[in-house]
């Protein structure tokens, strides 16, 4: 039976090492599945429809690789999905205790679901989502910390 990860997080907006993290996940699966969390209660930068259209242009020269949205409990829909695992990257040592509660919560949900965590490549290690928000807002230069697409899209001025 093929075995499907799902990497879900909000991804607002997507950057190079959530890539990374994604193309890393796809050499211990069969297949990989970013989800991209649509909560109406946290404002985000880009409607989900929108971040999961940028990942989808990113990522579209990359085999077994999906995008899709999810609006709910990513263990339930990882259940209807049949997916093993969740694959979360980790920064450094202060990302693990919030992982570590998310991981928790959701193998009491679904006790089938492991969280793999892999750790970001050095070269991301900095980069986040909040600080490319950031860059962009001051028009610096996005390059080095995004994909081209979502680099394009951050350029533009989001109505
Ligand atoms: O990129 P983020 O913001 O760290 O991702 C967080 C995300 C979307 C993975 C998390 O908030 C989530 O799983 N939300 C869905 C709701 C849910 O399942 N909550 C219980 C998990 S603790």
């Amino acid at each position: 039976m093929a075995r499907l990860a799902l990497y879900p997080g909000s991804f607002d907006p997507f950057t190079l090492g959530h890539l990374d993290i994604a193309q890393r996940a796809l050499r211990l699966f069969d297949a990989v599945e970013i989800i991209v969390a649509a909560n109406p209660e946290k404002k985000a930068s880009m409607p989900a429809d929108v971040r999961a259209a940028l990942i989808q242009e990113a990522t579209a020269d990359i085999q077994k690789l999906s995008v899709r949205t999810f609006e709910g409990l990513v263990a339930a829909y990882a259940e209807a999905r049949g997916a093993t695992a969740l694959i979360r990257g980790v920064r450094s040592a202060c990302d693990i205790t919030y992982e570590a509660k998310m991981a928790i919560a959701n193998s009491r949900l679904c006790a089938e679901l492991e969280t793999i965590f892999l750790l970001t490549a050095p070269a991301y290690a900095h980069t986040s989502s909040s600080l490319v928000r950031d860059i962009a807002r001051w028009g610096g230069d996005l390059t080095p910390f995004v994909p081209p697409a979502v680099a394009a899209a951050l350029r533009r001025p989001y109505a």
